[in-house]
């Protein structure tokens, strides 16, 4: 008998309706293939929440999400909210959603596409081939220590201030997410600080050494310097395997990484929380774009990110690796057919819609799966 899995899908704004139905689409073929059992809730965030209840994110949405074993998120925001003020807007539902559910782990896999490596700015064989990730600390560092704030000293020169601080804790659970990935990959983990010049990274840096030297003898630690790292990611990103860092060099180094890749509608991520004593962590997978207002409504917006987002669902939160292969294959296997959505499109392929691209992922998935 298949397993239940219980998942609170929260569509959002914009292209997020759009490209969700294409997942619902895949979960339906993996349950009628007989592989799991999905118990699918779905939920308001967002725009969607404010119009239909007043606010981002509403009580039965958390609750929901507690109660799921992971959250699949489409994307919010909009036009229509855009003059809302700054704590009812539909951003704020997606920041509260991952603070109340203690996501302090972001995943940003960059994996480029045989079909696709012709599509990035940078040279062919810099970026054919290339599968890292990125593991960026998400709850804590910069964005959130203390003290923070501008004020007026007496002399009257205002000054502005924000505080980088990591506890060993903090700095061991961000440390695990990563070698406990790299384990399942090329056993290679760097760790990114700027230990020459801020203290707060020499602990980090020597909490990564303690971490990998008493629980993770097989993995290869190294170390860089942040804006080394930056360089080398652009010069010869196959070097790595999976990079660990703080909140802040996370977000600058995730977006630098997504650029070798080509386009934002490629793009999966994974925020992760806290195990507890079963082994149960709450996590959320999304894709990284947001909800291109733009395209929204127009079947033209790629859903492969979300179907990625999905996938790495099935890798990190229910171990069906088989499946998460498979899904990933056909997506392979449809990008060398040609098969491209505008924002993909490339000279000679042939370009569809967002259905026409989840039939053709659902078609090749069949014949994988007829062997
Ligand atoms: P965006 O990612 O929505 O769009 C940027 C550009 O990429 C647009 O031209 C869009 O058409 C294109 N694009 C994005 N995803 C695509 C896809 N799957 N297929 C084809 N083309 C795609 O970023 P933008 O325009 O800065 O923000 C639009 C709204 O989304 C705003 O309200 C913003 O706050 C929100 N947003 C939400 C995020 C989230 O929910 N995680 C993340 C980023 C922005
Ligand atoms: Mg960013």
């Amino acid at each position: 008998m298949a397993d239940v899995k219980k998942v609170l899908v929260l569509p959002g704004d914009g292209i997020g309706p759009e490209v969700m139905t294409q997942v619902r689409r895949i979960m339906g073929w993996l349950e009628d293939a007989g592989k799991v059992k999905f118990e699918v809730t779905e939920g308001l965030l967002g725009g969607a929440a404010i119009d239909a209840t007043g606010g981002p994110m509403p009580d039965e949405t958390l609750t929901a999400a507690k109660a799921s074993d992971a959250v699949l998120l489409g994307a919010v925001g909009g036009p229509k909210w855009d003059d809302l003020p700054f704590d009812i807007k539909p951003e704020r539902g997606l920041l509260g959603i991952r603070k109340e559910l203690g996501l302090f782990a972001n995943l940003r896999p960059a994996v480029v596409f045989d079909a696709l490596a012709e599509a990035s700015t940078l040279k062919l064989d810099v970026v054919k081939g290339l599968d890292i990730m990125i593991v960026r600390e998400l709850t804590g560092g910069i964005y959130f220590g203390q003290p923070r704030g501008i004020e007026t000293l007496p002399d009257g020169t205002r000054k502005g201030l924000n505080s980088l601080v990591y506890t060993t804790p903090e700095i061991t659970r961000i440390g695990k997410v990563a070698m406990d990935l790299a384990m399942k990959r090329g056993k290679k983990v760097c760790s990114v600080d700027k230990a020459n010049v801020l203290e707060c990274t020499v602990l980090w840096r020597e909490e990564m050494i303690k971490l990998q030297q008493e629980q993770y003898p097989e993995i290869e630690l190294s170390h860089m310097y942040v804006d080394n790292a930056s360089m080398q990611l652009v010069r010869n990103p196959k070097q790595f395997d999976v990079m660990v860092t703080t909140n802040m060099f996370g977000d600058i180094l995730s977006d630098t990484a997504a650029m070798l890749t080509g386009s934002l509608g490629m793009l999966p991520s994974a925020s992760l929380g806290d195990a507890d004593a079963n082994g149960k962590r709450y996590a959320l997978y999304e894709p990284v774009h947001g909800s291109a207002p733009d395209i929204a409504g127009q079947n033209l917006a790629n859903p492969l990110a979300t179907i990625l987002s999905f996938t790495m669902m099935l890798r990190y939160s229910f171990d069906m690796m088989a499946e998460a292969d498979l899904i990933e294959q056909a997506i392979q296997t449809v990008l060398n057919a040609g098969i491209r959505t505008g924002d993909i499109m490339q000279e000679g392929a042939t370009k569809v819609g967002t259905v026409e691209m989840g039939d053709a992922v659902l078609k090749e998935m069949d014949a994988l799966a007829k062997g």
